[in-house]
C-alpha cells in the first residue's frame, strides 16, 4: 500500500512504534528551534540533564516574543539565551531579526527533515515540506539531547485544493475556510496533507501561511508537498541545494478528504474571539476599525506586507485609526525598505514595527478599550491583544489594509471599485538579499559558559507520584480555556518566564485572580475543565506552574495535545471526565481519587474512581502510553531522565 507524504518522512525518523494512527511512535528529531519566551526554560533543562553539546543536526535560538526591553529582566534573558546557544552549539538569532518561524523558513527550514520547535507555530515550514511539530521546552530540551520525540501517531487527512484564488482572496482565506469548516478542534491528532492542482498553484509563502495556521485547527502538523515552486522559494532563498521532492505515493491512503475550490473563496474574517468565529468580509462590514495590525508568523513575509503596501502606496489611512506593520523578519523589512515600500508605507500614515510578535501577544499597540482591532495574525483569543474587552479579527493583509483605507471592515473588491485599487496579487523578489548580521552561527559563537542574571530561577522539581491525590478543587473552568488564561503571555508577566516562583502568581489570574493564593494555602488541589482544556500555545509554564503551587490532577472532559504532554511532563495527571460529571462537580468540592494512585499508574491502570465530598463517585479515564506512565510516576520528564542517565 502506498504512503502519505506524513507517512514516509516519519517512516525515515522512525525509532519506535508502527504507523498505527492513535499508537505512540517514537522519531528522531534532525532540527530544533527555540524563541525567547520558552527558550531560558529549555536550556536550564538542557543544563539539569547534564548534556554538554546539541546533538541535533541543528538548534536554533531566536528572541521575538518579547523585544522590547523594560527593565533588565528581558536583556539579561536575551543574553542568558546567546549565552546557552552558544555554550551548547545553536545558532542565535538576535531581537529584532524577526519571529522564529520566518526566520527558520528562510534559512534553514529543509524539506524531508523532522523540526521540533518549543512553539505551538512550528509547523510553520510544512509549506515547504518539513514536517514540523511544536512541542514543550523540555521534549525540546531532551530531543536537543540526542532522545526521540514521543508523539501520538497522527491521522492522515488528505486536504485537496482545487482551482485558483480569486483576485482579493489569499492564502489566509484558505485557512480561515479551513477554520469555518473544521473548527479549532477539528485537527485534533491530525496532519492535514494539501495536495491536488489547488496546491500546486500556490507560492511557498502561500502554503506556509496555510501551515502557520493548522495550529489553530488544533492539528498535529501541516504539509504541502515539494515541488518546481518549493524549489524555486529555496533557489531564491540561495538554498537550492537543500531541495528534496517529496510527493504522497499515487495509491496512498488517508483517514479522510476534504475538498476546497480556491475559485470559489471569497475575503473571508475570524470574527471575536475564536479563530473558527468565520465569515465572509461582506457580513461584517461597516464596522468601525480603530486599530489594524499587518505581521506576525502567519502574514509578517515580505510577501504578505507587499499587498498592503501598494494598497496604501499614494493613499493615507483613515484619520481616527491607526495602523501598524511589524514585518516577521529582518530580512521582509530589509527588503521592503531597500525597495522603497517602506517609505510608500510610511507615508500613507502607516507606522513601520520592528520585526517581532509583540502585539500578537500583548506585548506594546494594546488595542484601546472595547475598540475593534483588524489582525493579520493567527489567534484572536479574548484578552490575548493585551486588554480583556478586546475586539479582535483576523484577517488577510488585504483586508487589514481596505480597512485602515477605509476606517471600517470592508471587503476589498468594494473598496477596489470605489478607490480604483488593482489587486495586489502575491509576488516573490528575484532574490531574497536581506543581510544576516543578526544571525550569529553556532560557529561564530561569541560566548562558551552561561551567563545568569539575578531573574533567572531554578528548574523546579516534583517528587515521584504518590499513592494518594485529593484535596480541593480550586477552580471549575469551562470549554477552550487556552494557556493565555493559563499563564498570560502579557509583558508584565512574561518577564519572569525564567523564573517559576514569581511566575506562578500569575497562574490563572484570567480566570480568577485569587486562584495562585488559594492553591498556595492549600498546598495541594485540583483543577476540573470542559473540553479541550490547554488549547493555544506550547507554553510549558502552563503546566510547571500549577504543578510548583501543588496541583496534582487535572480533570477535564477532553485536552489540547500539546499541554497534555506538557502535563505528563510536570507530574500532572490529566483524567478525562464525562459531561455528567462535570457539569456535577463544583469549584470547592473536595475530590479524592480513590485507587492508590502510583500503583494504578505503574500498573496501566485506565479507569480511576474519584470521590467526590464524601458523598458520590464518578470514574476518570487516564489515557496515557506505558512513556507517559513512567513519566508520570517518576514525578515528571526532568527527573525520569536524570534517573535513566544516572542508570537509575
Ligand atoms: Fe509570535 Fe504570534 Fe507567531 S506570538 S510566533 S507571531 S503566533
Amino acid at each position: 500500500m502506498g504512503q502519505t507524504l506524513t507517512e514516509k518522512i516519519l517512516s525515515d525518523h522512525l525509532v519506535e512504534g508502527d504507523l498505527t494512527p492513535g499508537e505512540e511512535i517514537g522519531i528522531e528529531i534532525d532540527q530544533v528551534l527555540m524563541q525567547d519566551t520558552t527558550g531560558t526554560m529549555v536550556w536550564l533543562q538542557f543544563e539539569a540533564l547534564d548534556l554538554d553539546e546539541a546533538q541535533t543536526e541543528l538548534a536554533a535560538q531566536y528572541c521575538d516574543h518579547q523585544t522590547y526591553q523594560f527593565d533588565f529582566k528581558n536583556t539579561d534573558d536575551h543574553r542568558f539565551l546567546r549565552s546557552a546557544a552558544g555554550t551548547y552549539g545553536a545558532h542565535f538569532s538576535r531581537p529584532g531579526n524577526g519571529i522564529c518561524h520566518n526566520v527558520h523558513k528562510e534559512n534553514f527550514a529543509a524539506p524531508g527533515k523532522t523540526l521540533l520547535g518549543s512553539d505551538s507555530h512550528t509547523p510553520t515550514p510544512g509549506g515547504l515540506g518539513q514536517l514540523a511539530i511544536g512541542a514543550g521546552g523540555l521534549d525540546i530540551a531532551v530531543a536537543m539531547g540526542g532522545g526521540a520525540y514521543y508523539v501520538e501517531m497522527p491521522e492522515v487527512v488528505n486536504v485537496r485544493l482545487e482551482g485558483e484564488l480569486p483576485e482579493w482572496s489569499s492564502a489566509k482565506d484558505v485557512i480561515l475556510e479551513m477554520l469555518r469548516r473544521e473548527t479549532v478542534k477539528g485537527g485534533v491528532g491530525k496532519v492535514f496533507e494539501y495536495t491536488g492542482p489547488g496546491a500546486e498553484s500556490l507560492t511557498v509563502p502561500e502554503r506556509t501561511t496555510i501551515t502557520n495556521m493548522g495550529t489553530e485547527l488544533g492539528a498535529t502538523s501541516s504539509l504541502f508537498e515539494t515541488d518546481e515552486k518549493t524549489k524555486d522559494y529555496l533557489e531564491r532563498q540561495g538554498r537550492g541545494d537543500e531541495y528534496v521532492e517529496l510527493t504522497a505515493d499515487d495509491d496512498a491512503e488517508y483517514a479522510d478528504e476534504i475538498v476546497i475550490d480556491l475559485g470559489d473563496l471569497e475575503p473571508l474574517i475570524a470574527c471575536p474571539s475564536m479563530p473558527d468565529n468565520v465569515v465572509p468580509v461582506r457580513e461584517v462590514a461597516g464596522e468601525k476599525v480603530e486599530q489594524v495590525l499587518v505581521g506576525s508568523c502567519t502574514n509578517g513575509g515580505y510577501e504578505d506586507v507587499l499587498p498592503a503596501a501598494k494598497m496604501v502606496k499614494d493613499q493615507e489611512v483613515a484619520k481616527h485609526l491607526e495602523m501598524i506593520v511589524a514585518p516577521g523578519s529582518k530580512q521582509a523589512g530589509e527588503m521592503l525598505a531597500r525597495q522603497g515600500w517602506t517609505a510608500e508605507m510610511m507615508a500613507a500614515g502607516v507606522n513601520v514595527s520592528e520585526a517581532t510578535c509583540g502585539p500578537c501577544i500583548g506585548i506594546g499597540h494594546v488595542p484601546a478599550s472595547d475598540s475593534v482591532s483588524l489582525r493579520t495574525f493567527n489567534r484572536n483569543f479574548e484578552g490575548r491583544s493585551g486588554i480583556e474587552d478586546d475586539n479582535v479579527y483576523l484577517c488577510s493583509p488585504q483586508v487589514a489594509a481596505a480597512a485602515a483605507l477605509k476606517g471600517e471592515i470592508v471587503d476589498p473588491r468594494d473598496l477596489a471599485d470605489e478607490l480604483g485599487l488593482d489587486a495586489p496579487g502575491i509576488e516573490l523578489p528575484d532574490k531574497y538579499d536581506g543581510s544576516k548580521t543578526d544571525l550569529i552561527y553556532a560557529e561564530d559563537a561569541i560566548d562558551d559558559e552561561l551567563i545568569k542574571g539575578p531573574n533567572i530561577g531554578e528548574v523546579p522539581l516534583q517528587d515521584p507520584l504518590g499513592s494518594n491525590i485529593s484535596g480541593e478543587t480550586l477552580l471549575k473552568m469551562e470549554d477552550n480555556i487556552t494557556t493565555d488564561h493559563i499563564i498570560p503571555a502579557t509583558s508584565d508577566i512574561l518577564k519572569f518566564r525564567s523564573n517559576i516562583e514569581r511566575l506562578s502568581d500569575f497562574t490563572l489570574s484570567r480566570v480568577d485572580e485569587t486562584f495562585a493564593q488559594r492553591a498556595k494555602d492549600a498546598g495541594t488541589g485540583v483543577l476540573v475543565a470542559g473540553e479541550n482544556y490547554g488549547q493555544g500555545s506550547s507554553r510549558e509554564h502552563a503546566a510547571m506552574c500549577p504543578m510548583y503551587l501543588g496541583i496534582e490532577a487535572v480533570l477535564a472532559q477532553s485536552f489540547a495535545r500539546i499541554h497534555k504532554a506538557n502535563l505528563f511532563n510536570f507530574g500532572i495527571v490529566p483524567l478525562a471526565i464525562d459531561e455528567e460529571t462535570y457539569a456535577k462537580i463544583e469549584q470547592g468540592d473536595d475530590v479524592e481519587i480513590v485507587d492508590d494512585v502510583a500503583e494504578a499508574v505503574e500498573s496501566g491502570q485506565e479507569e480511576f474512581t474519584i470521590r467526590v465530598n464524601d458523598d458520590w463517585e464518578a470514574t476518570a479515564n487516564l489515557h496515557a502510553s506505558e512513556r507517559e506512565r513512567r513519566i508520570l510516576t517518576a514525578g515528571g520528564k526532568l527527573p525520569l531522565t536524570k534517573q535513566q542517565a544516572e542508570g537509575g
